[in-house]
């Protein structure tokens, strides 16, 4: 699939090639920031890159490891000069298909605009880079490699190295964390019977079942709620109040057993405690709180508590884990 070919000019580097499997269509790019591979290079350089940070120690990866599907397997996040943030570090598997970013609905809708917040944000400090852009520019000006970089993603622009193509390179990163061979997917769209185990089924069934119907909110190519995909207009996002006070974004569950602990505040360390908390969600209700229509009450018998953690792991793309690939 080619996307940014139609206003290809000479001066533009090659359309950019997805290289997705079945069931995965292309993603939805700003026009502003069509894909490129050099960009995608220098986004993974830049977002991997402690310069941005004001004590030098610290990067977007320091709160989004590749390794832990990149989140950082704390309850809430530690910004660059060791304050706690409010909320839970979120994954960035599969976020080119997301439609809102953060956990609350702050209002940004692309990853370009989303970032200004670690970078800028001062209560408390997540990058610190406010105040420092000049400084940081010039800095890696003067670092050969990233200015070869900017050169070759930004080919054409008077000036390479801003602030705007920065956020841009990294953007144009964050869409190429597509995963998308979990064995779940083997199972769906590879017609892999053998893919899934029985217990994982049974998980699978439940799940979507009407009895759970955890897929009223968990559902569609992330188990997120729609996603954004190219050609299509925009869907509108889905917050919901699961009895954690407070309306929330549906997080995906891909890669989910890799990204403990959970929820907006990391409250739960493991995906039992989460299956625990929705089990109980009326008992545990907070006064006052309205929870949302879509979920249900239900008992799990013995043995389907596991069943359903067997289908959450089976989202995990572990060919993938552990690196930070491109594609
Ligand atoms: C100090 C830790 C920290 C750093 C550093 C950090 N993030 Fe985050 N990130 C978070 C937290 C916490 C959230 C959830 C924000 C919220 O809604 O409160 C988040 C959310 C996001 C989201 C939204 C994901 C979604 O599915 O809605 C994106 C995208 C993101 N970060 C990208 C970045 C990029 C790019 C950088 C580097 C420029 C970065 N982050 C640096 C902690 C961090
Ligand atoms: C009404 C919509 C809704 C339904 C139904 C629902 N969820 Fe959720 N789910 C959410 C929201 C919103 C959150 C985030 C809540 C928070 O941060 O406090 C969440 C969080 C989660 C998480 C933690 C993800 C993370 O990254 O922290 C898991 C796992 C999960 N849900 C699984 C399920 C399962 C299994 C079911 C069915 C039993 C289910 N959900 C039903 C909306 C829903």
């Amino acid at each position: 699939m080619v996307l940014a070919g139609s206003a290809a000019t000479a001066a533009q580097p090659p359309a950019y090639r997805w290289d997705l499997p079945p069931g995965f269509p292309p993603p939805r790019v700003p026009a502003g920031n069509p894909m490129s591979e050099a960009k995608a290079v220098l986004g993974k350089r830049l977002f991997f890159d402690t310069r941005l940070s004001v004590t030098g120690q610290y990067s977007c990866a320091s709160c989004h490891r590749p390794e832990s599907a990149f989140t950082d397997g704390r309850a809430r996040a530690v910004g660059a000069t060791g304050r706690r943030l409010n909320h839970n570090a979120m994954s960035l598997v599969n976020v080119a298909y997301a439609v809102s970013f953060g956990w609350t609905n702050a209002g940004f809708d692309s990853l370009e605009a989303q970032m200004r917040r670690p970078l800028f944000n001062q209560h408390p400090v997540e990058i610190g880079l406010r105040g420092r852009e000049a400084a940081l520019l010039r800095e890696l000006a003067a670092d050969p490699a990233v200015r070869a970089g900017f050169a070759q993603a930004f080919p054409g622009s008077a000036n390479p190295i801003s602030l705007g193509h920065l956020i841009q390179a990294i953007a144009c990163y964050e869409r190429t964390l597509v995963f998308a061979r979990s064995v779940f997917d083997r199972y769906i769209f590879d017609d892999d019977q053998s893919a899934l185990t029985g217990a994982a089924k049974r998980g699978m069934a439940l799940f979507f079942g009407p009895r759970l119907a955890c897929a009223q909110c968990h559902f569609g190519l992330n188990l997120a709620g729609p996603a954004a995909i190219a050609g299509k207009p925009p869907p509108a996002p889905i917050f919901a109040d699961t009895g954690t006070q407070g309306r929330f974004k549906v997080p995906g569950l891909r890669n989910v057993a890799l990204t403990a602990p959970y929820m907006h505040d990391g409250r739960f360390v493991d995906l039992r405690s989460v299956l625990d908390h929705y089990e109980h969600i009326e008992r545990d209700r907070a006064p006052g709180e309205t929870l949302d229509p879509r979920l249900r009450t239900f008992h799990l018998a013995v043995g389907e508590k596991q069943d359903l953690i067997d289908f959450l792991e089976s989202l995990s793309d572990l060919q993938y884990a552990g690196s930070a690939p491109l594609h």
